[in-house]
């Protein structure tokens, strides 16, 4: 057990989970990163208040946790290329994934985490949303889980808006040309690989299809899950303060960052950690 122990304050029923009592600026001992650890696979997100964090803290914290990708479609920040700006600026009308999602799941081996820090925050609104893909397989009737079971979605880049924003920042950021589609396979129904709980894997901003299916194929029972998966009771609502970091869970969450802050700035880093091939 750590010697300064962490205190940890569930927000929500479903999902996340403040953590007080640590100073991400400041190297932490391996028993603060397992109950750290600890908690992300219980809360599944997590949060933390007050932090006066630089660039190259937020990537020493990260490391702890596993190696860090670097984002496929957008530049990282000068001289910290692990570091993704999320960025809404006052005219703009799309946010950086404005809709329910997963990260980056049309890559073979998409992120276990992402750590994203609040820099600049609307004077309102600019919430994220998550939810807990456990309770959304667990609540399915014993016949849907045992059909999507043996499925595989197809997820894809290219889908919806995620991929206009991206588009908009490649304008002005691109490593890669816009014309490249980026595609994975994976199963529905996922196994969390630390906890071995099941979780349902498909996401409405990259899931195009199921696997041997056409698109209209799938759209019925893809709509039924996404609108499923989302429901109020399986969330939680994090409020994003000054030297606000939240720390998700990307194989059993997902998240939705609202965009309901027109005609102001918003601004936030972000790392992500590098996850396994979903079985
Ligand atoms: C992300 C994302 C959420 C937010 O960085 O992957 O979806 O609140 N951002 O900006
Ligand atoms: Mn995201």
């Amino acid at each position: 057990m750590p010697k300064q122990p962490i205190e940890i304050r569930p927000i929500a029923g479903a999902l996340g989970a403040e953590i007080f009592g640590v100073d991400l600026a400041c190297e932490m001992s391996d028993d603060i990163i397992k109950a750290i650890r600890h908690a992300l696979l219980n809360h599944l997100v997590i949060f933390f208040r007050d932090q006066d964090i630089e660039p190259v803290h937020q990537i020493a914290f990260a490391k702890r946790f596993g190696n860090l990708i670097e984002y496929p479609l957008v530049k990282g920040l000068d001289g910290f290329p692990e570091i993704v700006p999320v960025v809404k600026l006052p005219h703009e009308r799309a946010n950086f994934g404005g809709l329910w999602h997963s990260d980056t799941t049309y890559l073979d081996l998409p992120p276990m985490g992402t750590i994203l820090a609040a820099r600049e925050l609307p004077p309102y609104g600019g919430n994220t949303l998550f939810a807990n893909m456990y309770m959304a397989y667990e609540t399915l009737s014993e016949g849907m889980r045992s059909m999507l079971d043996g499925m595989v979605g197809i997820s894809s880049s290219a889908k919806s808006r995620v991929s206009k924003t991206r588009e908009n920042l490649m304008k002005t950021s691109s490593k890669v040309s816009d014309s490249i589609e980026l595609m994975a396979e994976h199963p529905v129904v996922r196994t969390h690989p630390e906890t071995r709980r099941k979780l349902l894997y498909v996401n409405f901003g990259h899931t195009v299809r199921f696997k041997n299916m056409t698109e209209a194929e799938s759209a019925p029972l893809l709509n039924f899950l996404y609108a499923h998966q989302t429901r109020p009771e399986f969330t939680c609502c994090f409020r994003w303060l000054p030297g606000s970091i939240a720390f998700w869970d990307n194989r059993c969450t997902q998240h939705n960052p609202v965009n309901d802050y027109h005609g102001f700035k918003r601004v936030m880093h972000r790392v992500t950690i590098a996850g396994e091939r979903p079985a």
